[in-house]
């Protein structure tokens, strides 16, 4: 089998000894050997979150999203969504399974939501949950104003529940330091571990609320793992043991290389990512102020489809990248930024950038220069 680059929305190519610590001789779940992983596990999740509660769940990423939506939405409760792409569309499909009674509410095109704007919206809707994914992976839209959203939230008496799958180690959060009540995420986008788990952080506020929800689930009922890892340093149901040794051992790297400058590596390679398409005349998306470290969205030249540019990237350039989601589907590829690789692979995503837009060798050298001064 070719081994392909990936540069996808996620999953991501892995760091060779994450891939290795999978096989490792499996264990008890309910023995000392385990227990000893999940408090590594636990306290590095503590640093990478920002908060102490972290519930370890067998599940992907969507899994996560229904765990925090049934655990601290009420049925009937009026949440408001705030819409950037597929992902938030998803969150409301859960939350109107769930019962919950959802307002969705669209940012301008190409950007996020602003506080004044949920203020306003927060207090015409009277709504007392707010849902926001804060790196929508179909569109690139990234919010960096968690805290000031957390803030006006608060201020209006609701709480807010935080969708940062592809968000969580390719951007600053610290859940105490912007007030957020709970926060989703993965394992398989930033964090490099491959997928099949994911989590669930919540603070005070969310736990006083969950005493008001009625269980609508036993295996997402967050009491039942936080109690489970209390008491024992377990988890209430099997989990996916090799999984969590590869997220321990992928932690462990992003802890010493520095969980900032494992942020900066994302942030510096999108911004090159970005600036080479914009010199050459091409557009990405989303607009200036609102761009994702871990998601680049390229707007395709015309002509291109997003199968033609795939299949370029693919086979000119070893890279496997995504198509275009949402509204803008037909029109660009994503670009993800996340997993492990080499200094080689930003410049042969340069090249391949170079060649989609017709620019030459220079513009090439220029941001690649750029890209090794800032990293
Ligand atoms: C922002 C966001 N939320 C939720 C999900 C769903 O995660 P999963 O596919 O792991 O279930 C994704 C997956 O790409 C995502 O990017």
């Amino acid at each position: 089998m070719k081994r392909l680059q990936l540069l996808l929305p996620g999953p991501v190519s892995l760091h060779p000894e994450v891939e290795l610590s999978q096989s490792l001789p499996m264990i008890n779940h309910r023995g000392p050997e385990f227990r000893e992983l999940m408090k590594e596990v636990a306290s590095k999740l503590q640093k990478v979150f920002g908060t102490e509660n972290v519930a370890l769940l067998t599940a992907s990423g969507t899994g996560a999203v229904e765990a925090m939506v049934a655990n601290f939405v009420k049925p009937k409760e009026k949440m408001l969504i705030i819409q950037t792409g597929v992902f938030s569309d998803r969150m409301a499909k859960i939350a109107r399974i769930l019962g919950a009674d959802v307002e969705l509410v669209e940012p301008p095109e190409g950007e996020g939501i602003s506080p004044e704007e949920l203020d306003s919206r927060l207090k015409e809707s009277k709504a007392t949950a707010v849902g926001i994914v804060a790196n929508e992976t179909s569109t690139g839209v990234v919010h960096r104003n968690l805290l000031e959203l957390a803030k006006v939230t608060h201020e209006n008496d609701a709480i807010i529940l935080v969708d940062a799958v592809s968000y969580l180690g390719g951007h600053e959060l610290d859940m105490e330091v912007m007030d957020l009540d709970a926060v989703a995420s993965a394992t398989q986008k930033a964090l490099m571990a491959p997928p099949g788990l994911s989590f669930v952080a919540f603070r005070e506020r969310a736990e006083e609320k969950m005493k008001e929800v009625p269980k609508r689930s036993l295996y997402w009922d967050l009491e039942l793992y936080k109690k489970f890892y209390e008491e024992k340093y377990e988890t209430p149901a099997t989990p996916a043991v090799s999984l969590v040794y590869a997220l321990n051992k992928a932690l462990g790297i992003i802890l010493d290389y520095g969980l900032n400058n494992w942020i900066r590596r994302h942030e510096v390679f999108s911004k090159v990512m970005n600036e080479l398409v914009e010199k050459a005349g091409g557009a990405v998306y989303p607009k200036e102020g609102w761009r994702s470290n871990t998601i680049v969205v390229p707007i395709l030249p015309e002509g291109v489809t997003p199968a033609e540019a795939k299949r370029i990237a693919r086979e000119r350039w070893g890279l496997d990248i995504g198509g275009g989601g949402w509204k803008i589907k037909e029109k660009s590829v994503r670009i993800g930024t996340m997993g492990w690789y080499d200094v080689d692979v930003v410049h042969r995503a340069l090249r391949f950038l170079a060649d989609l837009y017709g620019a030459g060798n220079d513009l090439v050298d220029e941001t690649f220069r750029k890209y090794l001064d800032n990293i």
